[in-house]
């Protein structure tokens, strides 16, 4: 049903890629280190559960068919998923890659993800992947004023410049996009991003529940 709806237009496909590429690259990159960490094959943290969304047959590593699958499930069009994926795993594939690798060069490879770390993020997770609840809840208590619990976009750049690095461009351009994407798909229909919509993302959950209320075929379980 959502197919036939929604048709995007060629300026939001490729609105939508550069946001999707620092989005995906963040929170992969994160995932990096906590595969670095322990070495262990299974994903066990919040960051690895974030992760193995995209990574259907869980061999750690990310195909361009696995992320485009998993984009088009969360309710992207064909053709931003298509644009997205090959941007995605063009660039991050090569990044990635071990020296002695024999698969496709857009495969991207969990364990080496690391050299896409960002700073200026919320410090939500720590150094290990690890979700930090204490860091999470004082977003909210600290910037949701005009609602408790929940942020609309002004409190939300507000928190973004507050957590800048000085100089560190690439992580508030990474931190942007993240923010802006989570924003514009877990807003409400007042414009508040809700304490939970946003814990559900650190979790992993949300683009299963994505997935789920766009009926597609799921890529994750
Ligand atoms: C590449 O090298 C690593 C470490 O030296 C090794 O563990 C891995 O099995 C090698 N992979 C291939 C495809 O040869
Ligand atoms: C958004 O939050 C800011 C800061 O708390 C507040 O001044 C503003 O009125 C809020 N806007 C809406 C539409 O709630
Ligand atoms: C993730 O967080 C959301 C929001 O708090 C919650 O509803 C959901 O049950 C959590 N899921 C997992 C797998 O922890």
């Amino acid at each position: 049903m959502a197919a036939g709806q929604r048709r995007p237009s060629l300026r939001a496909a490729v609105a939508a890629v550069p946001l999707l590429l620092l989005f995906a690259l963040s929170f992969w990159s994160q995932a990096a280190s906590v595969a670095a960490d322990g070495g262990a094959p299974a994903w066990t943290t919040a960051l690895q559960q974030h992760v193995a969304y995209f990574d259907t047959d869980k061999d750690g590593i990310v195909s361009y068919s696995e992320t485009e699958a998993g984009l088009r499930a969360i309710g992207l069009g064909a053709a931003t998923a298509t644009a997205a994926a090959a941007l995605i795993n063009g660039v991050m594939g090569p990044k990635t890659r071990p020296d002695n690798a024999t698969t496709s060069q857009m495969d991207i490879y969990i364990e080496n993800i690391h050299k896409g770390m960002h700073g200026s993020d919320t410090g939500s997770y720590d150094a290990q992947g690890r979700f930090v609840q204490a860091k999470f809840d004082a977003i909210f208590s600290t910037y949701a004023k005009a609602e408790p619990n929940a942020l609309n976009e002004t409190e939300l750049e507000e928190m973004r410049h507050a957590n800048r690095g000085s100089n560190d461009y690439k992580g508030w351009a990474a931190s942007k996009a993240e923010w802006d994407m989570l924003y514009s798909l877990g807003k409400d229909k007042d414009g508040f991003l809700q304490k939970d919509t946003a814990r559900a993302v650190y979790n992993g959950s949300l683009f299963v529940t994505l997935a789920k209320k766009n009926g597609g075929s799921s890529a994750g379980n």
